[in-house]
């Protein structure tokens, strides 16, 4: 690794991501020249770094001479030609492609001709931010994300011309500074930002379809699939001022595409203001007092005692087992009958089976259901069936979530999304397999990289959920990647190769 690159680096652009950059170079120790085109940001960005790493400090969480490092590597600039002795600069303005642009060109004749130059942006494309400079080759994007200090992840992405040497040099410096690179092809979105549309759009898919609600489908993701924070919640935490605008950015930018299609009430929540929690209201409310909607299904149904299993299934089985029902040998025409749909709604599998629909209760057992339950039934389901077996999964220490017939359940369709654009990801070479998987869970907090989740699921069986959803659905959203599909039908289980 080179150690003594850069001997001095320039950030520009104080904001959120500058200041986050500055810091992390700082602290290993990199001379840091900060400049902004408003009056004393720079300066009052690394008062801010070193204020707070005074408290760090004070609290006895950072040293004496790391402080001491801070506060010496740091150093605020007037004006653009301060950049000079620079062997790097970091970009991280406004995101405007003209501001970019019209940065670059100045730099470019300010540097020394071989210091490098790279870019922050989140949307544009690297090969357009520098296709006017005279020397491409040592441009490149290096994608950090907020807060920069704590998440690991760099995209590092090279223009058409990059050179080979310069993505080297980043990537060195990405790991000097404590980060896990990433070499990511220029792709609207690139990686993290791409990949982490599924995981929205397919739980706002479902909550068009009605299938339950906000809160139902976020219990679900956090506990059956043990994402840190559901769908929702996490769109009213980024905003849907963000959020929106990127998906509808995604879309258009791969040819509406209608794996990245959004919904009309993702639109709405915008233009009604429901912006997320930095408006008080959004898909939940953060009015005081307010009451959390409850995801959990209450039932005074006396547990069932008997179960029929509506097909052979050892998951099915053990389910039954974990209940302490009886297992009916012989159906008597009375008795709920548990059944296992993947990527069916409950109409469509009873009706496959040959089963009474009304009698269907459907369990999702693809996930982890040791806290929480998903339980489905067909539009004429009997409620008072359902009831039972939900007052039996209680009974058993556990909460149900009781949704309406759907393909896929719910945890089935969102996870099948992710991991089929992880597969599509790894199809169009964005990055190496494993890095697909590295850069979703070190950038989106993911439990699992998406083909972690394909793994985990098993490719044919992730195979079949999506060729049901999309056979019953008619909708190509679900069309299965070619990556995955071929993987599933060779039989490979290795994901990597
Ligand atoms: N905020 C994020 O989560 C995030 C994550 C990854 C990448 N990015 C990208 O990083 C860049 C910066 O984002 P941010 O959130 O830090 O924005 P910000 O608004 O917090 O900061 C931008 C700073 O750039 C300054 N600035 C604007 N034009 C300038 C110019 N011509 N010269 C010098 N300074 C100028 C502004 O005064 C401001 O202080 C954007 O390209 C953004 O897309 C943001």
């Amino acid at each position: 690794m080179e150690q003594n690159f850069p001997a001095r680096l320039g950030v520009v652009g104080a904001g959120a991501m500058g200041a986050g950059i500055a810091e992390v170079a700082a602290a290993c120790g990199i001379p840091v020249t900060l400049l902004d085109a408003r009056q004393n940001a720079a300066t009052a960005a690394i008062d801010a770094i070193l204020g707070r790493a005074c408290k760090r400090h004070a609290a006895g969480k950072l040293e004496q001479a790391q402080l001491d490092r801070l506060a010496s590597a740091l150093s605020p600039a007037e004006d653009l030609s301060d950049l000079a002795a620079c062997d790097l600069v970091i970009e991280a303005i406004v995101e405007d492609l003209d501001a970019k642009r019209g940065l670059f060109a100045q730099l470019e004749d300010i540097v020394a001709p071989d210091a490098l130059l790279a870019t922050n942006t989140s949307s544009l494309p690297i090969g357009v931010v520098g296709a006017a400079l005279h020397h491409p080759e040592r441009f490149a994007g290096l994608h950090f994300f907020n807060p920069v200090p704590l998440m690991k992840l760099v995209e590092v992405i090279p223009g058409p011309a990059t050179a080979a040497a310069t993505m080297d040099r980043l990537n060195a410096f990405s790991l000097y500074i404590g980060k896990e690179p990433v070499i990511v092809r220029d792709t609207p979105g690139f990686l993290v930002n791409l990949g982490g549309r599924a995981f929205a759009t397919e739980a706002l898919a479902t909550l068009q379809e009605n299938v339950a609600t906000p809160a139902q489908i976020d219990a679900i993701m956090r506990d059956c699939c043990s994402f840190r924070m559901g769908p929702f919640e996490l769109m009213d935490l980024t905003g849907m001022d963000v959020n929106f605008t990127v998906s509808q950015f995604l879309h258009q930018s791969h040819f509406a595409d209608p794996r990245l299609r959004s919904t009309p009430l993702h639109r709405y929540m915008l233009e009604t203001g429901q912006l997320g929690r930095k408006a008080g209201r959004g898909f939940y409310s953060y009015a005081e007092g307010a009451a959390a909607p409850s995801a959990d299904a209450r039932t005074d149904a006396a547990p069932a005692t008997q179960v029929g299993l509506a097909e052979n299934l050892p998951e099915l089985a053990e389910f039954a087992a974990g209940l302490g029902v009886e297992v009916l040998a012989q159906d008597d025409g009375r008795a709920p009958l548990l059944a296992f749909p993947l990527g069916e709604d409950v109409t469509a599998h009873a009706l496959r089976l040959g089963l009474d629909p009304r009698r269907v209760v459907a369990v999702d057992l693809a996930f982890d259901t040791t806290r929480r339950v998903t339980l489905m039934t067909a539009p004429n389901g009997d409620a008072g069936l359902r009831d039972s077996v939900a007052a039996a999964v209680i009974a058993s220490g556990r909460a149900v979530t009781a949704i309406a017939d759907s393909t896929g359940f719910v945890a089935q369709r969102i996870v099948a999304m992710v991991a089929n654009l992880g597969c599509e990801m790894a199809q169009m070479g964005l990055a190496a397999p494993r890095d697909i998987d590295k850069a979703m869970r070190l950038g989106l907090n993911y439990p699992l990289g998406p083909l972690e989740w394909a793994e985990r699921l098993g490719a044919s069986r992730l195979l079949s959920i999506l060729r049901q959803m999309q056979a019953l659905s008619g909708d190509d959203r679900y069309r299965p990647s070619p990556w995955l599909r071929r993987r599933a039908e060779l039989g490979l289980d290795s994901w990597a190769a």
